[in-house]
C-alpha cells in the first residue's frame, strides 16, 4: 500500500539512557505526524522501544533479520523473534550489510520473504555506488537488486513492502541526491514493479536533513525517507517527519 512513510535507522547507535529520552520525545512530538513514522533500533533495544512506544502510532523494528526461521545460525536473529517484540518493520539489504557482510541480492530477497512470513513489513534497500553511477549503471544495478525480490516475492507482495532507494554515495556523506536524481530512480523502481508499482511505497535515503526533506518528499514518486544520522536527534527527525505539504 502506498503511504507516506519516514523511518529512522539508528544503525549501531544508542544506549539505554539516551534511547529512553529519544523514544519519549518521539512519543510526545510525533504521535500526530502526517505520515507513518518508525524507528529501526539495534536488536537489544527492541524491548525498550516496545515499552516506550506501545500504544502510540509510531512503529518500531530491526535493521536486519535472518533468512532462516530457526536453527544452528549462531549470532543470527529470526524475523519471528523480532515480531515477538511487537515490531512492524525490518530493514533488509542495507548497503552497509551488502558491502560489509557480503549480502547478495538473492540473500536479501530471502530475508524479505522471511520478514513477510513473520507478518512484518520489510524495508528493502537498493542503490548504486558512485562508481556505478558514473559508469551509467544506476538502473542496471537497481534492477538487479529489485529483480531478486520480484522473482521470489512477486510484484504485488513487494508493493506491500517498503522499497528504499539509498544511493551508496549519499549515505552518511552529506551529499544528497538531488530531488531530480532521486525522482528518476524512484520512477524507474515503480515502473519495474509493473502494474503493482503505482501502489508501492518507495522512500529515499541518504543524507536526508530538515533542510532538504521537503523538496525530496515533494517529488511525485518519493513517499518519504529512510533516515540515518538525523533520526538520532528529535530536533532533526521531527521536522523531517513533518516535511510533507
Ligand atoms: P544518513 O541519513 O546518515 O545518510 O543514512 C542513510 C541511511 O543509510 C539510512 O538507512
Amino acid at each position: 500500500m502506498r503511504a507516506r512513510t519516514v523511518v529512522g535507522n539508528w544503525k549501531m547507535h544508542g544506549e539505554l539512557a539516551s534511547n529512553a529520552k529519544l523514544l519519549g520525545r518521539l512519543r510526545e512530538r510525533l504521535a500526530d505526524a502526517p505520515c507513518r513514522v518508525g524507528v529501526c533500533v539495534p536488536f537489544p533495544y527492541l524491548a525498550q522501544a516496545r515499552d516506550l512506544l506501545d500504544g502510540c502510532p509510531i512503529g518500531w523494528g530491526a535493521q536486519d533479520a535472518s533468512a532462516h526461521p530457526r536453527g544452528a545460525y549462531t549470532g543470527e536473529v529470526s524475523a519471528a523473534m523480532v515480531a515477538e517484540f511487537g515490531s512492524r518493520w525490518v530493514i533488509v539489504g542495507h548497503s552497509e550489510r551488502r558491502s560489509l557482510h557480503a549480502e547478495t541480492s538473492d540473500r536479501v530477497a530471502a530475508k524479505a520473504q522471511a520478514v513477510m512470513a513473520a507478518g512484518l513489513t520489510p524495508i528493502v534497500c537498493v542503490g548504486e555506488t558512485l562508481e556505478e553511477r558514473e559508469a551509467g549503471r544506476t538502473e542496471a544495478v537497481v534492477a538487479e537488486q529489485l529483480d531478486a525480490c520480484l522473482s521470489r516475492l512477486g510484484a504485488p507482495a513487494l508493493a506491500e513492502a517498503v522499497i528504499a532507494y539509498e544511493p551508496v554515495w549519499a549515505i552518511g556523506t552529506g551529499r544528497t541526491a538531488s530531488p531530480g536524481q532521486a525522482q528518476a530512480v524512484h520512477a524507474f523502481i515503480r515502473a519495474r514493479l509493473g502494474a503493482a508499482g503505482a501502489g508501492a511505497t518507495v522512500v529515499y535515503g541518504g543524507s536526508v536533513k530538515p533542510a532538504n526533506a521537503r523538496e525530496l518528499f515533494a517529488m511525485p514518486d518519493i513517499d518519504g525517507g529512510l533516515i540515518g544520522g538525523a533520526s538520532l536527534s528529535i530536533e532533526e527527525f521531527e521536522p523531517i517527519c513533518r516535511a510533507f505539504d
